[in-house]
C-alpha cells in the first residue's frame, strides 16, 4: 500500500513553539485534530494531517506516530484490550496493536469516507458508520461480520449500549437502535441535523447543527435538552457523569450528564474544536492549531504540564532547549531510548538518516541520501519533514525563525553527545 503525501496548503501549518511560561499542550499534529478517544491509560488522536498519535498516560509524551490513512483521519476508538481502531476519509478502517507500526487488520478502500466509530465494551465489536449511510460491524480479528444501509445520508454518530445494542444517528434526522444482527429495535425522528453522539451511562447525548444538545433514552425518547450556542455544535464526549460539547467557534461546555446543568465553560480561543475526549477528571480538546489542550472537568481550568523528562535532564536554560520542548514529546536524548514515538536523537550528528539501531523507521526514509548535520537538521525544520523527508511519519512542522533553528541545532550539538 502506498503512502499519499498530503501537501494541501491548509495542512502545512507552521508549528508555533511555546515559550517557557506557557502550559504544555500536546503539540503533535500539523493542522487540526479531527478525532480523539481516551482511556485511563492512553489518549489517541487523529489529524487532518493523516497522522494518528498514541499518547502515554502521562499525556506528556507521544508513544507512537502512525501514518496510514490517505487524507483526514475521521474517527478513532480504543478497545478495552489496548488495541485501537482508526477510520479515514479513504473509507478504510484499521485495527492496530499498540506495538506495531502497521495495522493488524485493514478493510478495503471504501466507496465512502468513514464518519463514525464505536467499540462495544463487552466483546470488542467495532461499529463503523460511513458518509453514505451504511453501518458495518467488524470483529477486530476477522473483519466485517454484518452491514446494513442504516441511514439515508451521513452516519453522524454511533454508540454501543451496555446491553450490546448499537445506537446510530444520521443526516436523515433519524435515531435508530440496532441489535447485534443489525435488526432495528427502536426508531425515532430527530428535530434537527445531528452532528455527533456519545453514551452517558444508559442515555444518549446528541449534538445538533442548530447549537443544541439533547439527551435521549435507548428508545429515542427525548429527555432534557439545552440550547448552548447559535453556532453548530461539532464535537461531543461523555461519561456517566459529564457531557462535554464544542461549537464550531471553539467554545466548550461541560454539563452534568443527568440534568444538563452547566458545570464549566471554556471560551472560544483558537478556532474550531473538532474533537473532544474525557478520561477521569480530564477533558482533552483538539485545537485547530494541532495542539491538544487538557482541562479539569471540575472547573474548566487549563491543566499545565511542566517540563517533559527529556528536557528536565538536558535543559540548560538556553533558547535552544526551549525550542526543543516541542521535540521532547517524541524524542528522548538518552542513548537507545526509543520509547517515545520518534527515535532517540542521541548521537544524531554525522549519522545517515534512519540508521540508528532499534527503531523501526518508515521504509520511505531508506531511499533518502541525507546525513544529519547542524545544517541538514536546520533545513529539516525550515522546509518541514513532508518536503524534506517525504513519507516520514514525523508530523509536518516548521521552526519558522532562523534564529530559533540555529539555537535548536546548537542545543542538539551539546545535548545529543
Ligand atoms: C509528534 C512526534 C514528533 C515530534 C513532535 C518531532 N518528531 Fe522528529 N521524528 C518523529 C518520528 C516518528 C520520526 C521517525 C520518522 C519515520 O520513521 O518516518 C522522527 C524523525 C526525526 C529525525 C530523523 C532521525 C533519524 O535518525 O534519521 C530527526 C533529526 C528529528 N525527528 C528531529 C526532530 C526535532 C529536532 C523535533 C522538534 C523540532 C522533532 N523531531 C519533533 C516524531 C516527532
Amino acid at each position: 500500500m502506498g503512502f499519499t503525501l498530503l501537501r494541501g496548503a491548509a495542512l502545512v501549518l507552521a508549528l508555533f513553539l511555546a515559550g517557557p511560561a506557557v502550559a504544555q499542550d500536546l503539540s503533535g499534529h500539523a493542522g487540526p485534530v479531527s478525532a480523539m478517544a481516551a482511556t485511563q491509560d492512553a489518549l489517541l488522536s487523529g489529524g487532518f494531517d493523516g497522522r494518528v498519535i498514541l499518547w502515554g498516560a502521562d499525556a506528556q509524551s507521544a508513544r507512537r506516530v502512525l501514518r496510514f490513512h490517505d487524507g483526514n483521519v475521521t474517527a478513532v476508538a480504543i478497545l478495552s484490550d489496548g488495541r485501537f481502531v482508526t477510520g479515514g476519509q479513504d473509507g478504510r478502517v484499521a485495527v492496530w496493536a499498540d506495538t506495531d507500526q502497521q495495522p493488524a487488520l485493514v478493510t478495503a478502500h471504501g466507496v465512502s469516507p468513514v464518519s463514525a466509530l464505536a467499540v462495544a465494551s463487552d466483546d470488542g465489536r467495532i461499529a463503523v458508520g460511513f458518509w453514505d449511510g451504511r453501518v458495518a460491524i467488524l470483529d477486530p480479528d476477522q473483519g466485517e461480520i454484518a452491514a446494513t444501509q442504516a441511514h439515508a445520508g451521513r452516519v453522524s454518530g454511533l454508540a454501543f449500549l451496555t446491553t450490546g445494542d448499537l445506537v446510530s444517528v444520521g443526516a436523515d434526522l433519524r435515531f435508530t437502535r440496532w441489535d447485534r444482527g443489525l435488526a432495528p429495535q427502536a426508531r425515532a425522528g430527530l428535530p434537527d441535523l445531528p452532528n455527533g453522539l456519545a453514551r452517558a451511562g444508559d442515555r444518549l447525548a446528541v449534538i445538533f447543527a442548530e447549537g443544541s444538545l439533547r439527551l435521549f433514552s435507548a428508545d429515542g425518547a427525548l429527555l432534557p435538552e439545552r440550547f448552548l450556542s447559535d453556532r453548530p455544535l461539532i464535537a461531543i464526549a461523555a461519561t456517566p457523569a459529564i457531557v462535554a460539547a464544542a461549537a464550531v467557534d471553539g467554545a466548550i461546555w461541560m454539563l452534568a450528564a443527568d440534568s444538563l446543568q452547566f458545570r464549566a465553560g471554556i471560551p472560544a480561543d483558537t478556532g474550531p474544536v473538532w474533537a473532544l475526549a474525557l478520561s477521569g477528571d480530564t477533558l482533552f480538546a483538539g485545537a485547530a492549531t494541532g495542539a491538544i489542550r487538557r482541562y479539569a472537568t471540575a472547573d474548566g481550568t487549563l491543566i499545565g504540564g511542566g517540563l517533559t523528562a527529556a528536557v528536565d535532564t538536558f535543559h540548560d536554560g538556553s533558547r535552544g532547549a526551549d525550542v526543543y520542548r516541542a521535540c521532547a514529546i517524541c524524542h528522548s536524548l538518552a542513548p537507545g531510548d526509543h520509547s517515545r514515538a520518534g527515535p532517540s536523537l542521541h548521537g544524531i550528528f554525522d549519522r545517515p538518516i534512519a540508521s540508528v539501531a532499534g527503531y523501526a523507521f518508515s521504509p520511505a526514509l531508506g531511499d533518502l541520501d541525507i546525513v544529519w548535520t547542524p545544517r541538514t537538521v536546520a533545513e529539516l525544520f525550515e522546509f518541514g519533514p513532508d518536503a524534506y523527508t517525504p513519507g516520514s511519519r514525523m508530523p509536518d512542522q516548521r521552526v519558522a525563525d532562523p534564529a530559533d533553528r540555529q539555537a535548536l541545532v546548537e542545543f542538539l550539538e551539546r545535548a545529543s553527545r
